[in-house]
C-alpha cells in the first residue's frame, strides 16, 4: 500500500462492536481481569497500553516502516525515556545544532543517568567520525536541524558505530514520515514531536518513539514509560491518529508555501541568509534531496541589520503569530535567541518561520509589509 493509503487506513479498521468507522475513544482507565489476574482481552491499566493508543502506534508503525511504535505524552518524554533507556556508563554523541530542550536535557540531566554528552557538528564526516568511539552508547541526529534546517547524512552515520551496543536515533519532527523514513537509511530509532505536523492543529501534545527492529531497547523504553509514567492521555493519541489522516495532504501544502517564501526571502536585500534545504544555495541541497521527498514546511533567515531588525520584523508580522512550537496550520514567527533562556544558541539576527496552510501569496504580503516596517 502507497503511504497516502497507509496514512488514512493504518490501525483504523471499523469497531468489531459498533462498526464505527472513526475510532473509539476508550477513556478508561482500568480493564476487567480474571480472579487469577489473567488478561482476557490483553489490557489492564491504562499507563501501560490501552486500545485507542495501540490504534495510533500499529499506523505510527507502518507510517515509520517500523517493528513497533510507542507513544508518549510528549516529544520530550519520548526523548528522556530513550535516555533513560541505554546503559549508564557511555557517552551519547548529538548534532550540535538541535532542538534546544534537548540540548538542555543532554547538557544538565544526562550526567545524573551516568552519560556523557558530546556535541559535534555532524555535517561534517570528519568531526562526527572523532567523536564516536566504543563507549558511544548513542548517535543523536536530528536532520533537518532545529533551528539551522542543516542536513546530516544518516546513511553514513549509521556506518560510524563502533559498537554493537551504538544506536543511531533520528529526530524527524521537522521532516515527518511523509518527507523522510530515517529507519529505511539505517537509523535504529526515530523519535517525532506529534505535537507538530503529527497532530497538526496546535491543540495536542505527544511523542514517538518508533524502533526498526524487535530489540531490548524498545523493550526498556516501554517500561521506561510505564514505570515514569510518560504515557499520554488516549484523548491525546485519539487527536494524533486523527491528524495522521490528513499529514500527507498537509505536508505538501507546508512544502509548497515554504518553497515559495524561501524563494522570495532569498531576494530580499534586507535578508542576508535564508536557511531552506530546498534552495540550491543550502550547503546540504544535494544531500536533501536524496534523503528527503521533499523540503519541509520549516525554514528560518537572518536580517542583514542583525537583532533588532528581527525583533521589528517579527513584531510587525500580522499573519504570521509570534509563538513558539511548528507544524501547524497557521503560520508562526519566532526570534529563537530570545526564547532559549539565559545561553541561547540561534544566531541573533534568526527568525524562525512554521509556514502554515494559509495562501502563500496573503504569506509573502504579510512579511513585505513587516520587512517594510523594519526599515524604519
Ligand atoms: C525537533 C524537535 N524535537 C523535539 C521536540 C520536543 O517536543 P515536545 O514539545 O512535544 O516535547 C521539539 C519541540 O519543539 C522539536 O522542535
Amino acid at each position: 500500500m502507497r503511504f497516502e493509503t497507509l496514512a488514512v487506513h493504518a490501525g483504523g479498521e471499523p469497531d468489531a462492536e459498533t462498526g464505527a468507522i472513526a475510532p473509539p475513544l476508550h477513556l478508561s482507565t482500568t480493564f476487567q481481569h480474571a480472579a487469577d489476574g489473567t488478561l482476557d482481552r490483553g489490557w489492564i491499566y491504562q499507563r501501560y497500553d490501552n486500545p485507542t493508543q495501540a490504534r495510533l502506534e500499529a499506523a505510527l508503525a507502518a507510517l515509520d516502516g517500523a517493528s513497533r511504535s510507542l507513544f508518549f505524552s510528549t516529544g520530550l518524554a519520548a526523548a528522556s525515556a530513550l535516555l533513560q533507556a541505554i546503559p549508564g556508563d557511555g557517552n551519547v554523541v548529538f548534532q550540535r545544532d538541535l532542538y534546544h530542550g534537548i540540548r538542555v536535557l543532554a547538557q544538565d540531566w544526562l550526567p545524573r543517568w551516568g552519560l556523557q554528552a558530546r556535541f559535534v557538528d555532524a555535517t561534517q564526516q570528519d568531526a562526527l567520525t572523532e567523536a564516536i568511539d566504543e563507549n558511544t552508547r548513542l548517535i543523536w541526529l536530528e536532520t533537518p536541524s532545529n533551528p539551522l534546517l542543516t542536513i546530516v547524512d544518516i546513511a553514513s552515520a549509521s556506518a560510524l558505530r563502533k559498537s554493537a551496543q551504538a544506536l543511531l536515533v533520528v529526530d524527524n519532527t521537522f521532516a515527518s514520515p511523509v518527507l523522510q523514513s530515517p529507519l529505511a537509511l539505517g537509523a535504529d530509532v526515530v523519535l517525532h514531536s506529534a505535537t507538530k505536523y503529527m497532530g497538526g492543529h496546535s491543540d495536542v501534545m505527544g511523542g514517538v518513539l518508533s524502533f526498526s527492529a524487535p530489540s531490548p531497547i524498545a523493550e526498556q523504553c516501554f517500561e521506561v514509560r510505564k514505570l515514569h509514567g510518560a504515557s499520554a492521555n488516549p484523548f491525546a493519541a485519539w487527536l494524533v491518529m486523527r491528524g495522521l489522516r490528513s499529514l500527507p495532504a498537509r505536508m505538501r501544502m507546508h512544502c509548497d508555501n515554504a518553497r515559495r517564501i524561501a524563494d522570495w526571502l532569498s531576494a530580499q536585500d534586507a535578508v542576508s541568509v535564508v536557511h531552506y534545504p530546498g534552495l540550491a544555495s543550502h550547503p546540504q541541497h544535494a544531500l536533501a534531496r536524496q534523503q528527503m521527498r521533499d523540503f519541509g514546511g520549516m525554514l528560518s533567515f537572518e536580517m542583514r541589520d542583525g537583532r533588532e531588525a528581527a525583533l521589528r520584523v517579527a513584531e510587525a508580522t500580522q499573519l504570521f503569530q509570534c509563538a513558539t512550537s511548528l507544524g501547524g496550520c497557521e503560520s508562526l514567527i519566532e526570534h529563537r535567541a530570545s526564547v532559549e533562556g539565559p545561553q541561547p544558541t540561534s544566531p541573533k539576527a534568526l527568525l524562525r518561520l512554521s509556514v502554515g496552510l494559509e495562501h502563500p501569496d496573503d504569506l509573502i504580503a504579510d512579511l513585505a509589509q513587516a520587512l517594510q516596517a523594519a526599515k524604519k
